[in-house]
């Protein structure tokens, strides 16, 4: 482990390594120095959207520079990260935000996810009608129309596994696991959510092909954009 955690280490700051007498100079690309990141958060997905490690490519700017925050910063934990980002100037890892967000690539297939009709009924009306009753907006009033996440903030809802929904899901219910900056729009929502609902949501997301397009800031209501005010900025310009 700890040799595994030394090669990223050296990875991700570019520095030349020495194995046996031989100097392997290591590009100073961007693309080097995420290589360490890209061991979790592979173009290859690993086992398919059964493997845990989220996808990162292609999501919005702004959400990756915050995450990556949240992880340096203690609010939100997942060692091997921290261990990784705990130096890293907010400069530097806007630029790691920046090339990810970039990145195009292919998503991998839906989950096979066996779901009864009742169990579908149930995860499409929370995410397209959510529950008034309980203040519950849909949530494609903020993850977009096509749930493909809103610019500069808002992550899409698909190609990520449903292992993976689910528990950022049971984080924020619990409050148990640190999670972004809390209280928070998506923290109040998802405390909102019955065991029964979180989970057909998780299994929904994870078994729809992936289609559409992030939506620009302009198609976020500003009372929604107001609930989500410690982490999307009213005039959707990132700090
Ligand atoms: C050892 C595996 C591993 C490595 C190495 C790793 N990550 Fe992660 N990453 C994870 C896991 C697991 C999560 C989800 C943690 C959680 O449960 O909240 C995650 C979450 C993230 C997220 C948030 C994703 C989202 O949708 O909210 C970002 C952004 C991220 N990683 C970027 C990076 C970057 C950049 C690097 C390299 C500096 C890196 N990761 C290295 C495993 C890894
Ligand atoms: C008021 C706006 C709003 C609504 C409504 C909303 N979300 Fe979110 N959601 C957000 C924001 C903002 C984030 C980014 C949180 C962060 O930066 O940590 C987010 C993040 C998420 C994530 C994390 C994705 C990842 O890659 O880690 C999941 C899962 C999620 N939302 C699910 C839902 C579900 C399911 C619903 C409907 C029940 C919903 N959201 C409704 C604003 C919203």
């Amino acid at each position: 482990m700890l040799h595994l955690i030394l090669t990223i280490f050296f990875c991700i700051t570019g520095v030349a390594n020495v194995y046996g007498g031989t100097t392997v100079v290591v590009p100073d690309t961007m693309a080097e120095r995420v290589r360490a990141c890209t061991i979790c958060h592979s173009a290859e997905d690993k086992a398919g959207r059964d493997a845990y490690y989220p996808r990162i490519a292609g999501k919005p700017q702004g959400y990756l520079f915050n995450q990556l925050r949240n992880f340096r910063d203690g609010r939100r934990y997942y060692q091997p990260m921290v261990t990784l980002l705990e130096n890293m100037s907010d400069e530097y890892l806007l630029e790691i935000a920046r090339y990810f967000s970039s990145l195009q690539l292919p998503y991998p297939e839906p989950e096979r996810i066996r779901m009864l009709p009742e169990e579908i009924k149930m995860a499409e009306r929370l995410i397209y009608s959510g529950n008034p009753d309980k203040d519950i907006p849909p949530c494609s009033a903020c993850h977009g129309a096509a749930l493909m996440g809103v610019e500069p903030a808002i992550p899409a809802l698909f190609g990520v596994s449903r292992a993976y929904i689910a528990a950022q899901l049971s984080g924020w219910r619990k409050g148990s696991i640190m999670r972004s900056r809390t209280p928070d729009c998506m923290s109040e929502i998802a405390k909102q959510l019955s065991d029964d609902e979180a989970n057909v949501i998780a299994k929904w997301l994870a078994s729809q092909p992936v289609t559409g397009e992030s939506r620009p800031f302009s198609a976020l209501l500003p009372e929604l954009t107001h609930r989500c005010s410690q982490i999307i900025p009213v005039n959707g310009e990132m700090q």
